[in-house]
């Protein structure tokens, strides 16, 4: 999910592209690159396209747009329609030949794709049974081949109505925008899951993933829903619906500035990403769990090989640790594998017992923690087998490991891991029920159970968002307070300790996270009404000892805010604040109880005028010691 930018007009399109790029750079990206229609010379001074023959120009780099500007220099590439994209890599390693556009065997073709095919390899594998040669590692290469054969076999050379056979045919997400060369005064589009819209000026049309990418042309827009096709011409504009039928649609006009478009008008980037979390959340799942099918090719063991697990060993630091403290949670409990799990700078020093039986996982959103990569160096250099989790393609951690499975919460911009995080969870469930299944530790009923819940996880948490004025609310009546303890046990646990390190990150107040059964043996003393306590307590088997350890700080006059299950009426009647959580299975309450937890962790923040994007004496990935 990164940048598109596309036009088609009277002006000349290279610096609107290059442009239009350089305003998606916040987000973040790997490569870049431009397509355009060039047609021959005589036809375009005299400023018509009718007849004229055309041909698609690429140029396209991995790095910066300033490459890509350095590898243009000099060349006179430009004309009247063009696609532009950054990529950020899902499917093949950031290099030019993965860049987009991707173009057909014959060149007429260039797409612009952003978003995940789920099914791209067997769409590959019968296309290339067709003879179609595919040029890069990437899953969007199936695109223009799949339009190719369309047109050829199918649509008599329609390009608007392949495309709608191809929303039906691919599975996954994808903003795609196609330009053709046989039909040059066109630009044809698509949508399923990944943001595309419209943008309308009287010099020309535009396509762009995001408004920031054409702001400075124009401010009136037209947003294109899942499984639309759009075909935007200089002037005009039509939006049909997947059977080819004509939809009307108003454009709007926004009046955000530059600064508020990038934020897609959130305040923050965290805020912006703490609410992208359902669709990151669904992205990570995506491919991996369809129907009641889990496919995790990706971890690259085979069913011996896990059965002859004796250990998983698990590093990771900061935000990334939470997960990992999960994962041990819900491996050893589904998997029945012990699973120990290390803070990154304290396993490179101390002298850890690991061979070719331990499986070796480092969790690290950046793919670039100096003591995570220490620790992977050292696992393999002992014979172990590492798997990566990061959200970063082409990262170290993914170069340096035996296997990746990669998160999909798109680029986070914002200092503190919040998308990412419930990315990294959902990832270890699924790790989780996969070993469950590969060492027959699982029944059916158990393991379908789970999957159909993992499904609707996104739901929860959207619900959860939607009640974010509540977290609010309560945020502005506590801001004040200045000793933060977040209590939790078994799942709620992971949580409490993210909760109270998201606080301290943004807010710089003092909040410490515990496992409830240890406030007696200390933190207990700490407690008084200056204190506030945020207690996990969702219906879970150890429900009732949590409730115990609650009335314990309250009865000495901390102010409880508490998570609870909705319909739990009990809990209320102790606590001063409460927030609901929609029901789930016990082990997956960690995904929906971090959500109000950063909810909260915000909101303090901004009453005390915190820069929560860029938080003091922090950066977004740590690659010193
Ligand atoms: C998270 O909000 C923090 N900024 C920090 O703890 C982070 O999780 C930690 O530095 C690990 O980063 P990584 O996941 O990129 O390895
Ligand atoms: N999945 C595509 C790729 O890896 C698109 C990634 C993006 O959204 O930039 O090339």
């Amino acid at each position: 999910m990164c940048g598109i930018v596309a036009y088609i007009g009277n002006r000349q399109c290279r610096k609107i592209l290059l442009d239009g790029l350089k305003r998606l750079e916040y987000r973040g990206y790997d490569s870049a690159g431009i397509g355009i229609l060039v047609h021959d010379n005589a036809m375009q001074t005299s400023g018509s396209n009718n007849g004229s023959k055309a041909a698609i120009s690429i140029v396209k780099e991995a790095g910066k747009i300033s490459e890509l500007e350095a590898k243009l220099d000099g060349n006179g590439l430009d004309g009247t329609t063009g696609i532009g994209h950054t990529r950020w890599a899902t499917h093949g390693v950031p290099n030019q030949a993965n860049s987009h556009p991707h173009t057909d065997c014959s060149g007429e073709i260039a797409v612009v794709h952003n978003g995940i095919i789920e099914n791209y390899a067997e769409i590959k594998e019968d296309l290339s049974a067709k003879g179609h040669i595919f040029l890069s590692e990437t899953d969007t290469e199936v695109l223009p081949h799949l339009l190719e054969d369309y047109m050829k076999n199918e649509t008599g050379g329609d390009l608007l109505i392949a495309m709608q056979k191809l929303l039906r045919k691919i599975r996954g997400s994808g903003a795609i925008v196609v330009m053709s060369a046989s039909s040059q005064d066109e630009l044809i589009a698509g949508r399923i899951a990944s943001p595309l819209i419209v943008g309308i000026s009287k010099e020309g049309n535009f396509f762009a993933s995001d408004m920031p990418a054409v702001l400075e042309h124009t401010h009136n827009f037209i947003v294109i829903n899942d499984f639309e096709t759009v075909r935007i011409t200089k002037d005009s504009v039509e939006i049909y619906d997947i059977d080819g039928n004509t939809l009307h649609r108003e454009p709007f006009k926004v009046n955000w500035s530059m600064e508020s478009a990038e934020k897609s008008g959130y305040e923050d980037f965290m805020l912006k990403e703490m609410f992208e979390q359902p669709y990151g959340i669904r992205e990570t799942m995506r491919g991996r769990l369809s129907g009641s099918e889990l496919n995790f090719d990706e971890i690259n063991l085979s069913d011996t090989q896990i059965k002859k697990l004796k250990k998983i060993q698990i590093i990771a630091c900061g935000t990334s640790y939470h997960a990992a403290l999960t994962g041990k949670l819900i491996i050893e409990k589904w998997a029945k594998i012990p699973v120990e799990v290390d803070i990154g700078s304290e396993y490179r020093y101390r002298d850890p017992i690991i061979d070719e039986n331990v499986l070796f996982i480092a969790i690290t959103q950046s793919g670039e923690t100096i003591d995570t990569l220490a620790a992977i160096k050292e696992a393999r250099l002992k014979g172990a087998k590492v798997l990566a989790i990061t959200n970063i393609v082409g990262s170290t951690a993914a170069r340096e490991s035996d296997s990746v499975v990669y998160t999909h919460a798109g680029p986070e911009i914002g200092v503190c891991a919040t998308k990412t995080f419930t990315a990294q969870l959902m990832v270890m469930y699924l790790i989780g029920l996969y070993l469950a299944r590969a060492r027959g530790a699982m029944d059916n009923s158990m393991f379908s159970k789970i999957l159909n819940e993992l499904d609707i996880i996104p739901n929860k948490v959207q619900k959860i968002l939607n009640n974010a004025p509540k977290i609010k609310r309560i945020a502005d009546e506590t801001y004040r307070y200045t000793c933060f303890l977040f209590l939790g046990r078994i799942f709620g646990f992971p949580m409490a300790l993210e909760g109270a390190l998201k606080l301290k990150e943004i807010s710089y107040i003092h909040a410490e996270g515990y496992a409830a059964g240890e406030m007696k043996h200390g933190p207990i003393a700490l407690t008084d009404t200056k204190t506030v306590v945020v207690g996990v307590i969702p219906r879970d088997h150890v429900y009732e000892k949590m409730l115990s350890n609650l009335q314990e700080v309250k009865a000495r006059h901390a102010r409880l805010f508490a998570l609870v299950t909705e319909g739990d009426s009990n809990t209320g009647k102790y606590a001063d604040y409460i927030f609901e959580l929609p029901n789930t299975i016990e082990e997956l309450y960690g995904i929906l109880a971090v959500v109000p937890l950063q909810l909260y962790a915000y909101y303090i923040a901004k009453n005390h005028g915190r820069n929560v994007d860029q938080p003091r004496n922090l950066a977004k990935s740590v690659t010193v010691e």
